[in-house]
């Protein structure tokens, strides 16, 4: 029989493999051994602690992942308020700064330790002897909520530190970081979970933050997280590190993940031309960052500088400009879009943000304007939404002025009077033609050059060469004033245009020619049918083959394909039976247009052919949820195993079906783990 010492030295050296793998993979990504043999390793572990009740597995591996969920978020009180940081917008801001330390401190002798300020949620981990006790957010500085069960989950956070020879584990110290998740991970969850048929996150942030504050922790052990110490709140030994740099160098020998980027810097020129290096490389960055940390790093002069209320007085924040900024609306205009909407546009005083002017915002459509109580003449916040698109986040309303006007959508086009209606959000919409040039300068030329755009584009006939630049000189020309004008033009009309070379104009004419060999479904879709999208346009092509069996199709025959409801197959049916557009057809094929075959119809989904069975309770989805994602992407969901099952999806407390599928070797995905199953599914 085995001893109960000889189980437990097994015990200890199997989580002291499993830890030392685990840090090699997660923190270091260099894995030593195979994804099976830390399986096994994992699964021995498991077992010992299963059959040997009297182990102590709460800083097992076994552990990150509990098996009850929380009923409710603990409090976590700071032993130590967790502060925030003052904020430096520009260099003078920190060549105050240094002028307040120099005057506290009565010496010029110090050097700055530097780092990306991550854009995350600050966490504290406290650790007692390097063991791993518990993690609570900020909150309001002085309690946040305990997360342990959700930080557990986190691979990077030791749950043992490592032992190292100069310094003996303190029995206490409560270490702060940022938990953070990586753009491209961050962006590939959120497209399936949004395809899923879940709100899509808006940003990294609020990701995290909604991921901490989960009560189950298999929730937060299937997103990806990561994390990076910077600094430390209570710490039984005072004197343990002597500066900033020599503390962030153990926190790395004892196995804690901290930042690649942090350097230690002589001086603060030195510092600020690290800060413009960072600003500089933010978008390569794998992770959102608001800014630079600068701290100086002698902890005796730290000691002696303090804190204020609110923040340390021995570390600042360089945040990247404001990318926020107040401006007035000058103006609102309308943009004409090809399916006839109009977007209201604000035109705004040039204002410069994250160092690029902006001069208008989107408002989407007349609700907006709504909501946002917008009256021209009116002071308004604005953001870099994603730091590109600009976009109006509120008005100031203190500030309006007597002078302020309201907004109102035009009810014809100015030019050529034609009637506008307003659809769904109060989109503004134009009825007119689109394929032929209507009035000079009205929104009904706009939509042609639009409809010119779509036309030519990628997915429509694939013309290249035809930008919206040059469209606009051909049609402002007056070279083209009809979609069949395109393949009229002759290089003499178009030599003196701006911007356009013999070559260019050769190869542009080649390309419009090319265009004429195409398939039905690309050219159905350039035509720019309101509600006809490319998917459609395949399935009307694979079932009407020809444009002749378009021209005398029912609207019920329309209805009888794929994707087609009762709008689309009206505009369908009164475009193909309109004699103008029959017309303009008749045009295409005397001029030689010849459709190539349509490919067969692709697989729905990438989950069809795969057969699902789920059973046990759900955590993460409601079961009828779940099986309408799956159904969405193509899945057969069963109720019985049968050899023909692909999957089973299994909760808790499941039964028969779960012992049935073992036997029959169908591989079982845990609730926990179904979003990087289908994540898995969609790659393969
Ligand atoms: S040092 C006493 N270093 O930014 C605070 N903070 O806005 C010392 N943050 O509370 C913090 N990256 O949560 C520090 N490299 C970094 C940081 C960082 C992000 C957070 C931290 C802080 C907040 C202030």
């Amino acid at each position: 029989m085995v001893s109960q010492s000889d189980i437990k030295k097994r015990h200890k050296d199997l989580i002291e493999l499993i830890n030392h793998h685990n840090y090699l993979y997660h923190n270091k990504d260099n894995p030593e051994v195979s994804d099976q043999k830390y399986d096994s390793l994992f699964k021995e572990l498991i077992e010992l602690e299963r059959n040997n009740i009297f182990l102590d597995s709460s800083n097992s591996p076994s552990s990150r992942v509990g098996d009850k969920p929380e009923s409710e978020l603990e409090e976590f009180i700071h032993e130590i308020p967790m502060l925030s940081l003052d904020n430096a917008f520009s260099s003078e801001d920190l060549y105050d700064f240094e002028k307040r330390c120099i005057s506290n401190l009565a010496t010029k002798d110090f050097s700055y330790f530097c780092e990306p300020k991550i854009d995350g949620i600050a966490v504290s981990l406290v650790y007692e002897n390097g063991n791993f006790v518990k993690a609570g957010t900020r909150g309001d500085g002085d309690k946040g909520e305990d997360i342990t069960h959700n930080a557990k989950t986190i691979r990077q956070i030791p749950l043992i530190l490592k032992t190292i020879k100069s310094i003996k584990h303190p029995s206490k110290i409560e270490i702060r970081g940022e938990i953070f998740s990586n753009l491209k991970d961050f962006s590939l969850f959120n497209q399936q979970y949004s395809k899923s048929g879940f709100k899509a996150f808006a940003n990294p942030r609020n990701f995290v933050a909604g991921s901490m504050r989960q009560l189950n922790p298999e929730v937060a052990a299937a997103r990806p997280l990561k994390i990076q110490l910077h600094s430390v709140g209570f710490i039984s030994d005072k004197d343990l590190f002597s500066s900033h740099s020599d503390m962030i160098n153990i926190f790395s020998e004892w196995g804690l993940p901290t930042s690649k980027e942090a350097k230690c810097i002589e001086n603060l020129n030195a510092a600020i031309k690290y800060c413009d290096e960072i600003t500089f490389a933010r978008d390569k960055l794998e992770y959102e960052i608001d800014g630079v940390v600068l701290k100086i790093d002698q902890k005796s002069l730290q000691n002696k500088l303090g804190f204020s209320s609110r923040s340390p007085k021995w570390a600042i924040a360089k945040k990247f400009k404001a990318e926020e900024g107040l401006t007035e609306v000058l103006s609102v205009s309308f943009q004409m879009g090809r399916t006839g909407s109009l977007t209201p546009v604000a035109n705004l005083k040039p204002v410069k943000l994250s160092g690029v002017t902006i001069s208008n915002a989107t408002l989407h459509n007349m609700d907006e304007i709504e909501r946002l109580d917008l009256r021209i003449g009116d002071t308004v916040n604005i953001k870099r939404a994603g730091d590109v698109i600009p976009k109006i986040i509120s008005v100031e309303k203190a500030k309006r002025v007597n002078k302020s006007s309201i907004i109102s959508s035009p009810d014809k086009c100015p030019c050529c009077q034609n009637e506008i209606s307003f659809f769904e959000s109060q989109t503004p919409s134009l009825n007119i033609d689109h394929l032929e040039r209507n009035d000079k300068n009205c929104f009904g030329l706009d939509q042609f050059k639009e409809s010119l755009k779509h036309y030519v584009s990628r997915q429509a006939m694939d013309i290249d060469g035809l930008g919206i630049k040059t469209l606009n000189l051909l049609v402002n020309e007056g070279k083209v004033s009809s979609v069949i004008d395109l393949y009229k033009l002759s290089p003499s009309d178009m030599v003196g245009l701006e911007g356009f070379a013999d070559k260019s104009i050769n190869k542009l004419i080649d390309s419009i020619k090319k265009s004429k060999n195409i398939k039905l479904s690309n050219f159905i879709y350039s035509l720019g049918i309101k509600e006809i999208g490319i998917e459609t346009s395949k399935n009307l092509s694979r079932k009407f083959k020809n444009l002749k069996n378009l021209y005398t199709a029912s609207i019920e025959d329309f209805l009888l394909v794929d994707d087609v409801g009762e709008v689309a197959s009206n505009n369908l049916f009164n475009f193909f039976s309109s004699k103008k557009y029959i017309n303009l057809l008749n045009q295409f094929i005397e001029l030689g247009f010849s459709f190539e075959k349509e490919s067969p119809q692709e697989s729905e989904g990438y989950l069809s052919g795969k057969v699902i069975v789920i059973t046990g309770k759900l955590n993460e989805f409601s079961r009828d949820d779940l099986k309408i994602i799956l159904e969405k992407n193509g899945a057969k969901v069963q109720n019985t195993i049968s050899k023909k099952t692909s999957f089973l999806i299994v909760g808790s407390d499941a039964g028969s079906k779960l012992e049935k599928a073992l036997k029959l070797n169908i591989e079982v995905i845990k609730d926990s783990d179904i979003n990087n199953f289908l994540i898995d599914q969609n790659n393969e």
